[in-house]
């Protein structure tokens, strides 16, 4: 039997009526969704200029991490494929536009009108091929491909997800830069089972834009009890980052090249491997000893 809800059934049936009236009603999960949500819209960085956003809750169920945009003042539209879901936000009267629809389809909305997107535990739910007409590239592509477009230049789009597995990380990350975002993984808590989460950034920019990757907690041990325990010992940001894709790495006669190297070395910190830091000195050619 399957353990993770994405391998059990697609989503539209998962969150059926009584899954959805159990996830909404177990306080854990409340306040889970809740804890993310505040850390999404952190990561976020949205201006602070007291006026309210227009911003996306992609994957919205309930409504539970929607509430957190209201209270922080911001106006949402949610997007769920789950009828059951929707209909407890509805019977919760969240403040959001929800609408009934598949990402994976693409989100139909008018370039350049949303000011930051979020979403909470769902996009993980694009790497399945739960049906045989769903090929998860295809999808992802025209995910990632409508919520660059109606973003504003610069704006964020935050994803806090469970991947199954580094592929699935791979195929997500690939798939948002292919479609023009820059940015990368930031991880909480990375030494902690329990409270290790983690979340894609990404940044709808050109490229004269910053996009610096925000920290992530859990460094110097900083948690309470219930984000990662604040004994672990040499609890380490992990911090990965990526920029669109603008030329293909070219391979020298003699060797690989620096470029080739960097791009190894940023591979490897990404899978959480202790890399050396880059320096002038990296992929320099060696006088032969003999
Ligand atoms: C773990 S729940 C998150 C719920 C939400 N953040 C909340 O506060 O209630 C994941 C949600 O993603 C939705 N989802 C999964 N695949 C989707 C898709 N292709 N399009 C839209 N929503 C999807 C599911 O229906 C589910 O409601």
């Amino acid at each position: 039997m399957p353990s993770r809800p994405e391998q059990k059934a697609p989503p539209e049936f998962f969150y059926n009526d009584e899954e959805a009236r159990k996830y909404t009603t177990s306080s854990r999960i409340i306040e889970i969704q809740e804890k993310l949500t505040e850390r999404a819209l952190e990561l976020l960085a949205l201006p602070d200029d007291g006026i309210p956003k227009l911003l996306l809750d992609i994957g919205c169920g309930s409504g539970l991490s929607g509430e957190a945009l209201s209270e922080n003042g911001h106006q949402w539209i949610g997007f769920d494929i789950s009828q059951a879901m929707l209909d407890i936000a509805l019977e919760r009267e969240v403040d959001g536009d929800l609408l009934l629809a598949d990402m994976g389809q693409g989100l139909g909305l008018r370039p350049g009108v949303v000011d930051g997107a979020i979403s909470i535990s769902a996009v993980q739910w694009l790497c399945n091929a739960d049906k045989t007409s769903n090929e998860p590239r295809l999808r992802l592509k025209a995910f990632f491909g409508s919520l660059y477009k109606c973003l504003t230049r610069g704006a964020r789009a935050v994803f806090q997800l469970y991947h199954e597995n580094e592929a699935q990380l791979e195929l997500i990350t690939t798939s948002a830069m292919r479609c023009g975002f820059a940015g990368g993984l930031v991880v909480d808590y990375p030494h902690s089972t329990r409270a290790k989460k983690s979340f894609l950034v990404l940044t709808c920019a050109p490229p004269s834009i910053s996009t610096a990757l925000p920290t992530a907690k859990g460094e110097d041990g900083e948690g309470s009890s219930d984000e990662g325990s604040s004994d672990e010992e040499n609890q380490t940001v992990s911090i990965s980052e990526r920029n669109r894709p603008r030329k293909k790495l070219k391979m020298t006669k003699k060797g690989k090249g620096r470029e080739w190297v960097l791009k190894k070395k940023e591979q490897l910190r990404r899978k959480g491997h202790s890399v050396p830091t880059d320096t002038k000195y990296t992929a320099r050619k060696r006088k032969s000893r003999f």
